[in-house]
């Protein structure tokens, strides 16, 4: 099988019936590791059920299921999204195993940076990547994201501390 072939997506907004599938992808070792605090320690569906009622009610974060031939395979979305400095952070679960490494992260990240600055009129993207999620990094530094700077030892990870990294992406064309 061609890994990089052409795959049909489409995105559509999170809905509560997610929720049972991203619990699950967020509780994933191989996903969670990359992640932040509150989702290492472990979720609940429980948890991400009172999440998701503040989270409908919230205009300033936008979250997407990614769909491939009709089946979820991941979740990218902007959160803070922040209409006074004209800014938002980037978040990327490619949730299914057998799609990370196939392009999909690239497509679904490029969508995003599209809606955002196109639709909402950011100026800047900013996300956060954990030092040691060396495949993050390098599609981040792809899409044209620039270390802005780092929290030191701020992520502990298999008994050793790592950097929390920070990175931008500018629309100059959004003043
Ligand atoms: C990080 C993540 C979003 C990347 O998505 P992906 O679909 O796996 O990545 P892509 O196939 O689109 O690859 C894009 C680029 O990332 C890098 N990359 C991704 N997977 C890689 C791998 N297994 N080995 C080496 N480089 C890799 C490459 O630079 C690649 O560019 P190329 O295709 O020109 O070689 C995805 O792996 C994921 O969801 N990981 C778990 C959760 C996570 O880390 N989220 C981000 C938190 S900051």
């Amino acid at each position: 099988m061609d890994r990089k072939k052409e795959l049909k997506i489409v995105y559509r907004p999170l809905e509560v019936s997610d929720l049972k599938l991203r619990t699950q992808w967020q509780n994933n070792p191989a996903i969670s590791k990359n992640l932040g605090w509150q989702i290492r320690k472990g979720t609940t569906l429980k948890e991400a059920k009172k999440w998701f009622e503040s989270y409908v009610n919230n205009e300033n974060d936008k979250r997407y299921i990614i769909e491939v031939n009709g089946k979820p395979v991941g979740i990218v979305g902007l959160t803070d999204i922040n209409p006074v400095d004209k800014n938002a952070m980037l978040y990327i679960i490619i949730g299914e195993d057998k799609y990370r490494g196939r392009g999909l992260g690239r497509k679904a990240c490029e969508y995003i940076i599209n809606f955002g600055f196109s639709k909402l009129k950011l100026h800047k993207i900013y996300l956060e990547v954990n030092s040691y999620n060396e495949n993050a990094f390098r599609l981040y530094n792809k899409l044209g994201f620039v270390e802005e700077g780092r929290l030191k030892e701020q992520i502990k990870h298999d008994g050793k501390y790592y950097d929390e990294i920070y990175m931008g992406l500018f629309d100059t064309k959004n003043r």
